[in-house]
């Protein structure tokens, strides 16, 4: 049941009783010597439908620290924290988002023409539309800036959900792009954001997307003020601005407030929360990058994920699987983090983006029905591309003191195969080494037999060569980073994210842990200008905020 502790339910108990009786016999490279089919027993494939892009996703879970009978358990517990009901609930538009009162209905984003009763699912096509007008007339030149000069630069001015999956995918899909209109994201307040960005856009040719589900965030508020200030220092009459500022939100009086007219607006709903909010409006600087076409194959890859998530039985199911493999880790061998290393230069923000659509999901203590939690929640996500990160912090995945279980991700093909595919070769040679290094690792007796002679010299050497093995990974190989395989891979971790929130019994879809620390800013700002009215702090904030105000110019 949703809201319910996990550690009462039998299987939970059944896996702590397992963790504790077997963990010392979880060695994989018994297991695998010992099953010559553990390959093909733990590993799954995904194809989408025939009619949908052609989508081929191999999920490998087979180098982790499980056994049948423990992925069984895992999957009791799925089934015993009700997560089918709890996903068809969401799917239906049911109002899981208890806190809010608000429906979760990212999917139907995805669905263009589904027919459900809350309000604005049946505008999702028509948003759309508006949409892929707008961006048709920005790539083609159609739509000119206020001097009648094509617009060659888009500048998106957002933060956090309204700026990750943005950045992301416009990078992960960046072979697809029109290579000739310039992409800027300003997210931070730290004036250098805008102030770099601006430095290689010119007025007359640059569109700015002010993307903000409430638009009321100060950031982007105040980035966007910014800007328009500096377009009118250039361009002097307000009437330009309608051809040079486009809002994102749900939010219409605060957009014409700001003096963009609804025209200019492309909407979404309060259902859509922010960080699941790239297949809405906030995807229109991915549209006019990729060009509509392409953003259809993103959402129609996402879909095919999510007809996958809610048909596929249990045992087959790639959210699912990924979630209960997690579970595993976090909640009874005590792993804080899960690193995802994609082999594919292309997907080097996922892990950000995921920062945010795992954390701020399941990053929470209390229960949807507000009880403490007694265990551990959402995971710490972190991670870049290799082979970079192999030259960076592999070394603590290997031989440090944490258990950090890893996913890897790879495209079969390459969307750059130079020098005859040699670069895509060495890449995947890699991709295929790290895990293998990982769950096999290397004994003292093998390090003596490879050091020689020197070994019986120099036994500190001996000792710090050894790999201990046994961390786990998941590989996951797709065959190519399109479009239609991005959506699938970003919608899979979604699902799984949602999965182990409903499992822990919290609320994925609210955010309130960002509040506090935004409300005291605002008190802070105000006393910011005179010393006099620093007040009702504690002796660092004081000090550090009377630092300032001594020091600065
Ligand atoms: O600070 C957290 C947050 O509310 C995120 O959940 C959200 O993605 C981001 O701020 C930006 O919010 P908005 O789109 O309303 O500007």
């Amino acid at each position: 049941m949703p809201g319910t502790l996990a550690s009462n339910y039998p299987s939970w108990k059944k896996l702590q009783q397992i963790y504790d009786s077997q963990r010392n016999q979880l060695i994989l490279k018994e297991i695998f010597a010992a099953d010559p089919s553990r390959f093909s027993k733990f590993s799954r494939h995904f194809t989408a439908p025939i009619g949908t892009p052609a989508i081929s996703i191999l999920y490998d879970y087979s180098k982790n620290l499980i056994t049948e009978p423990i992925l069984k358990t895992l999957l009791d517990l799925v089934r015993e924290a009700d997560v089918p009901d709890e996903r068809d609930r969401m799917f239906s538009g049911a109002h899981i988002n208890t806190s809010e009162g608000r429906a979760v209905l990212h999917t139907a984003l995805r669905n263009p023409g589904l027919k459900l009763a809350e309000e604005g699912v049946s505008e999702v096509g028509e948003v759309l539309e508006h949409m892929k007008t707008f961006a048709n007339q920005v790539r083609s030149g159609e739509w000119k800036g206020y001097t009648g000069k094509r617009i060659t630069a888009i500048v998106n001015i957002g933060i956090g959900g309204s700026d990750l999956g943005p950045v992301m995918v416009t990078e992960a899909l960046k072979s697809y792009s029109q290579r000739d209109i310039a992409c800027h994201f300003v997210s931070n307040i730290d004036g250098t954001h805008l102030a770099e960005a601006l430095r290689v856009c010119d007025p007359e040719t640059t569109v700015f997307i002010i993307a903000s589900k409430t638009f009321t965030t100060q950031e982007t508020i105040t980035n966007a003020t910014s800007a328009r200030d500096w377009f009118l220092a250039t361009a002097k009459d307000k009437a330009h601005v309608a051809k040079h500022f486009v809002a994102l939100s749900t939010n219409t009086p605060a957009v014409t407030e700001f003096g963009i007219s609804e025209a200019n607006m492309f909407k979404f709903w309060d259902w859509v929360g922010g960080r699941y909010s790239l297949w809405s409006a906030i995807g229109l600087s991915i549209m006019i990058s990729l060009g509509p076409d392409n953003f259809f194959e993103l959402l129609a890859g996402a879909k095919a994920m999510d007809e996958h998530f809610k048909t596929a039985p249990l045992e087959e199911n790639l959210p699912v699987l990924l979630a209960c493999v997690g579970l595993w880790y976090n909640d009874f061998y005590g792993a804080q983090t899960n690193v995802l290393l994609p082999y594919d230069q292309y997907m080097w923000k996922f892990a950000d983006y995921f920062q945010q659509g795992d954390m701020e999901s399941n990053g929470k203590f209390v229960t949807k029905d507000g009880h403490r939690v007694d265990y551990q929640t959402g995971p710490i996500i972190w991670g870049t591309s290799g082979t970079n990160a192999q030259h960076s912090f592999y070394q603590l995945i290997h031989q440090g003191t944490k258990l950090i279980p890893a996913d890897f991700l790879a495209p079969v093909e390459s969307q750059n195969p130079i020098a005859h595919g040699k670069h895509h070769e060495i890449l995947l040679s890699n991709f295929f080494a790290q895990p293998e290094a990982l769950a096999f690792g290397k004994t003292e007796e093998e390090v003596r037999r490879d050091l020689g002679p020197a070994a019986s010299t120099n036994e500190a050497l001996v000792k710090s060569k050894v790999f201990e093995g046994n961390r786990p990974t998941n590989s996951i190989m797709f065959q190519k980073l399109t479009p239609g395989t991005l959506g699938a891979l970003i919608a899979m971790y979604e699902h799984k994210i949602f999965t182990q929130g409903v499992v822990w019994g919290i609320n994925s879809f609210d955010q309130m842990g960002v509040e506090l620390g935004k409300v005291l800013a605002k008190s802070i700002l105000a006393q910011l200008p005179d010393p006099a009215k620093v007040s009702g702090h504690d002796s660092s904030t004081t000090g550090l905020i009377h630092w300032y105000q001594k020091n600065r110019k």
